[in-house]
């Protein structure tokens, strides 16, 4: 196609003008059921036994699989009694609720939080700070009081943050060898999902999650199994409290939460506290050096502004926040997947 014609018919304006239309389809389809009906049910089924077991108008569910279709999230075979629809391979494996790869509840947490926020974009740009005053009516200034303004919120973000582990938690695990490092501490480890892959990538070691007391208590109880004894809880506030020693610290997607400022003095506590020959080893999607790219991470950069305190960091940006604080023998690895991994060494 020539240059020209780009002009006269400018597909990707276009692309990029239904691009939330084309998010809410596919979110809307998730959280009413679409794909875990298909997938339990095995057969191909009609628009009419589908719209009656969700419970929603034929009217709505006509366009809403016929949408799904168009964006290959399902298949439409006509056959005498009608149109039958099914699951693509990719939707049964990323949007069914019960798949290990299940990207469901981060797509709950977009559409239903997140979305929320993003109205307010052009809001967050003019002034340069996160939108939960407008979006929610809750104060800014703790973004994560704010994230957690009740248990539900806290319980949808925790699993929302987990389900990216399924896809790539090996690849950030594997970037370096991690075997010398037995005691780790996962400082913000969440709902644990990178702590179980740890434990499962490197049987010797333990990891101990160390998070808000309310985040940990929620972690025991509804995210990591009793019966991995591989796993240990620590309840605290790693601005305010001590952090104990240990051979390695995980800080995955913690410092793309915080202002240059606050991830220094985290960094330079997690270096206090770590043992001399240990390391720190963050997880975080990378920018290029010339910030022109994966444009995936300048979108997550985005949602920074609208939601936290920090941004999206390029290699060399983090690599300077860790000498500051002490570390040495900077190594990063990209992944090729949506996160990266940065290894620094006491
Ligand atoms: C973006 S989430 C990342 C969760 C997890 N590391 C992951 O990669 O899935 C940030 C985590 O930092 C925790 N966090 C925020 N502020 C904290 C603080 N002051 N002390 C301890 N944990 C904190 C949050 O509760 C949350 O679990």
């Amino acid at each position: 196609m020539s240059s020209t014609e780009d002009l006269d018919y400018p597909q990707i304006i276009l692309q990029y003008n239904n691009g939330f239309l084309v998010s809410k389809v596919m979110f809307t389809a998730c959280e009413l059921g679409v794909f875990d009906l298909l997938l339990e049910s095995g057969d191909p089924l009609s628009l009419d036994v589908i719209a009656a077991r969700l419970g929603t108008s034929t009217t709505g569910m006509e366009r809403l699989l016929d949408a799904c279709v168009g964006l290959k999230l399902l298949a439409v075979e006509l056959t005498q009694e009608g149109a039958l629809y099914r699951n693509t391979e990719i939707s049964n494996i990323y949007l069914t609720k019960s798949s290990p790869k299940s990207q469901y509840h981060i797509m709950m947490y977009y559409s239903n939080t997140v979305y929320l926020c993003w109205h307010y974009l052009t809001d967050a740009v003019r002034e340069g700070r996160n939108q939960y005053e407008r979006a929610f009516g809750i104060s800014s200034k703790d973004p994560f009081g704010a994230m957690y303004r009740s248990e539900e919120e806290m319980l949808k973000f925790l699993a929302g943050q987990n389900s990216v582990w399924g896809i790539c938690g090996r690849d950030v695990l594997a970037a370096f060898d991690l075997s010398p490092f037995t005691r780790i501490y996962d400082l913000g480890g969440g709902g644990g999902a990178l702590a179980r892959e740890c434990v499962s990538l490197y049987p010797n070691c333990t990891v101990t999650i160390y998070d808000l007391p309310k985040v940990v208590q929620v972690a025991k109880e509804r995210f990591v199994p009793p019966e991995e004894p591989r796993i240990a809880f620590h309840e605290g506030d790693f601005f305010k409290d001590s952090i104990p020693e240990a051979d390695l610290y995980i800080l995955s997607k913690i410092l793309h939460d915080w202002d240059d400022d606050k991830c220094g003095q985290l960094l330079a506590k997690v270096h206090k506290a770590c043992r001399p020959g240990g390391g720190v080893l963050l997880v975080e999607s990378l920018l290029k050096e010339d910030r022109s790219g994966p444009v995936e991470t300048q979108l997550y950069s985005m949602n920074m502004l609208v939601q936290t305190e920090g941004k999206e960091r390029t290699p060399a940006e983090y690599s300077t926040l860790l000498a500051a604080a002490g570390f040495r023998e900077v190594q990063v690895k990209r992944t090729g997947k949506i996160y990266d991994a940065i290894l620094g060494r006491k």
